[in-house]
C-alpha cells in the first residue's frame, strides 16, 4: 500500500468511527475539507479521496457549497439492546420456518432461483485445475478411499496459507472436511457431551444453532456487537456464572454483520479460555475476504492447544466444492476418527485439483480480484440503503459478504419474509441469527452477488415489502 493510500484509508476509518461513536449524528455536517486538512495534517487530495469513499458507501451526502452531511449511521459498537440482559443456558429449537429459509441457500441472494452470470476468471481456472486432476487419476483411484485426514498436497497448501496469518500449521495438524459446517460438527462432537453448554455469538451463525439442537447441547447466547464481535465482558460474566464447555466464535468478519474482533478482545478470550478450561471453536471461513487486510487467525494465539480452527473454501471460492478443513488441537486424533465415521473420506481428485490451483497462485489471484469486487458490491448496497425512506442503522464491514440492518422497532422481518417471497424476493430475517427469536426488526443483506438489474429491482422493493414507508 503506498503512503497516500494508507493515509486516506486511515482518515476514512477515523471519520467512520466518529460516526459510529456518535461524534457526528445523522444529518450533521462533517468538518470541511480545509478543517480536516489542517486538523489531520493531510493534503486536500487525501481528504477528498476519503470523503469520496464515504460518499460511495452512502454514508455522507455532498451539498454544493455547504459540505458533507451524514446520511446513514453505521451500527454502533455497543451490543444490540435486546441482548443487554443475558439469559440462562437453554436447549435449542430451530423452527421449520427457519429451516425453510436456510434451505433457500440461506438467502445469500435476494433472488429465489439460481441466477446464472458470467464465470469469474478464478472459477474458470479452478474448473480447469479440477478437470486436469480428474484426467490424471490413475486407474485404481476410484476403488479406494482417501485417508481420513485428506490429500497431503492440499494440507500442505493450506499450511502455507495459514502461515501468512501467524499460524505455521503442520500437515499432520490438519484434516480435510466436507465444508465448514461439517468441521463445526466434528469440533462440537469432539469437545462436548450431550447436555453441555456452548457459548455462541448473538446475533450469530444459525448453522451453529442447528448443530447444537441436533447434538443435544445447550446454548448460551453472548451479546455480540455486529461491528467488534463477541462482548468479552459478557462472556466473562457468563463463564463465572455457568459451567460453559465450549465457545464458538467468528473473530474475522462474522456473519451477520461482518464484525472484526480486536487484538485485545482476542487476547482476553484466550486468557478466559485458559482460566475456565474452555474449548474455543474458531469459525474462520470469511477471513480471506478482508478487503484491505486478512487478519491473523485466533489459532495463532493458542498456546495451550484449546482452539479448534474450522474453515472452508465456501465463501471465498466456491460453495459447491464442499471442501473445508479443521485443526483440532488437543482433540485432533478424535476428530480424525469422527471424520472417518461421518464421511469416510473426501473426494481425492477435487482435493488435488484445489491443491494445484493454490500451488499455481490462482487462489491468491482470485482472492485479490474478489476482494475488490466485494468492496464495490458492498458500497453499491450501502449507497442504495441510503435512499430508503426511513433512516437505517447498518454495519460497514471491512470483509465478509453481508451487512446487518437495524430497522425501526415496529418492523417485523419474519412477517415480511412471506410477503417478500410471494413477490419473488428472498430476505434473511433477524430472528434467524438467535436461538431466542430476537432481532425481529433486523435484517441481513448480502452483497455476495453482482447488483445486476434484477437484484437492484429486488433491493429497491424491500422498503415497500418491509412496510417501511
Ligand atoms: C459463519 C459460517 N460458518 C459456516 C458456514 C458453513 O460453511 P460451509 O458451506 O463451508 O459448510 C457458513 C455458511 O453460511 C457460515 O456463514
Amino acid at each position: 500500500m503506498d503512503d497516500n493510500a494508507y493515509r486516506y484509508q486511515q482518515l476514512e476509518q477515523w471519520l467512520l468511527q466518529g460516526i459510529i461513536d456518535g461524534r457526528w449524528k445523522l444529518g450533521d455536517r462533517l468538518p470541511s475539507i480545509r478543517e480536516l486538512c489542517a486538523q489531520q495534517d493531510l493534503s486536500k487530495a487525501t481528504v477528498q479521496h476519503a470523503l469520496q469513499r464515504l460518499e460511495a458507501q452512502g454514508l455522507v451526502d455532498v451539498r454544493p457549497k455547504a459540505g458533507h452531511f451524514i446520511t446513514l449511521v453505521p451500527n454502533a459498537t455497543t451490543p444490540p439492546r435486546v441482548m443487554a440482559k443475558m439469559e440462562a443456558p437453554r436447549s435449542v429449537n430451530v423452527s421449520d420456518l427457519l429451516l425453510d429459509i436456510m434451505g433457500r441457500s440461506a438467502a445469500f441472494d435476494l433472488l429465489p432461483e439460481l441466477h446464472a452470470g458470467d464465470l469469474p476468471p478464478g472459477i474458470v481456472a479452478l474448473n480447469r485445475a479440477i478437470g486436469r486432476a480428474l484426467r490424471r487419476q490413475r486407474g485404481a483411484d476410484f476403488q479406494y478411499y482417501d485417508s481420513p485426514a485428506g490429500d497431503p498436497a492440499l494440507r500442505e497448501q493450506l499450511g502455507q496459507m495459514m502461515a501468512k496469518r501467524g499460524w505455521p500449521v503442520g500437515v499432520d495438524e490438519l484434516c480435510i472436511t466436507s465444508g465448514c459446517q461439517h468441521a463445526l460438527f466434528l469440533a462440537l462432537l469432539a469437545c462436548c457431551q450431550r447436555g453441555d453448554v456452548v457459548a455462541v455469538e448473538s446475533p450469530g451463525f444459525y448453522g451453529v444453532l442447528q448443530l447444537l439442537e441436533q447434538l443435544g447441547l445447550q446454548v448460551m447466547e453472548i451479546p455480540t456487537s455486529t461491528a467488534t464481535g463477541m462482548d468479552i465482558d459478557a462472556l466473562e460474566e457468563a463463564l463465572a456464572r455457568w459451567n460453559i464447555r465450549a465457545c464458538v466464535v467468528s473473530p474475522a468478519f462474522a456473519t451477520p454483520g461482518g464484525a472484526l474482533m480486536s487484538d485485545v478482545s482476542r487476547q482476553r478470550l484466550m486468557e478466559l479460555a485458559d482460566r475456565y478450561d474452555l474449548a474455543v471453536i474458531e469459525d474462520d471461513l470469511y477471513a480471506e475476504s478482508g478487503f484491505s487486510k486478512v487478519p491473523d487467525t485466533l489459532k495463532s494465539l493458542d498456546e495451550n492447544q484449546r482452539v479448534i480452527h474450522c474453515s472452508s473454501f465456501s465463501k471465498v471460492l466456491s460453495r459447491d466444492l464442499r471442501l473445508g478443513w479443521i485443526s483440532g488441537a488437543r482433540w485432533h486424533q478424535r476428530i480424525l476418527h469422527l471424520k472417518m465415521v461421518t464421511q469416510l473420506a473426501s473426494s481425492r481428485y477435487l482435493q488435488q485439483g484445489v491443491a494445484d490451483y493454490m500451488k499455481e497462485g490462482d487462489l491468491s489471484a482470485h482472492l485479490r480480484r474478489q476482494r475488490k469486487v466485494l468492496r464495490v458490491q458492498r458500497d453499491r448496497l450501502l449507497a442504495s440503503l441510503h435512499a430508503w425512506p426511513v433512516p437505517v442503522r447498518v454495519t460497514v464491514p471491512q470483509g465478509g459478504l453481508a451487512v446487518w440492518l437495524e430497522l425501526p422497532d415496529r418492523v417485523d422481518t419474519l412477517a415480511a419474509y412471506h410477503r417478500a417471497l410471494a413477490a419473488g424476493v428472498v430476505i434473511t430475517p433477524g430472528p434467524l441469527f438467535s436461538a431466542s427469536g430476537e432481532y425481529a426488526n433486523c435484517l441481513r443483506i448480502s452483497f455476495a452477488h453482482p447488483w445486476d438489474g434484477r437484484r437492484i429491482h429486488a433491493l429497491n422493493r424491500l422498503p415497500e415489502l418491509l412496510e417501511l414507508a
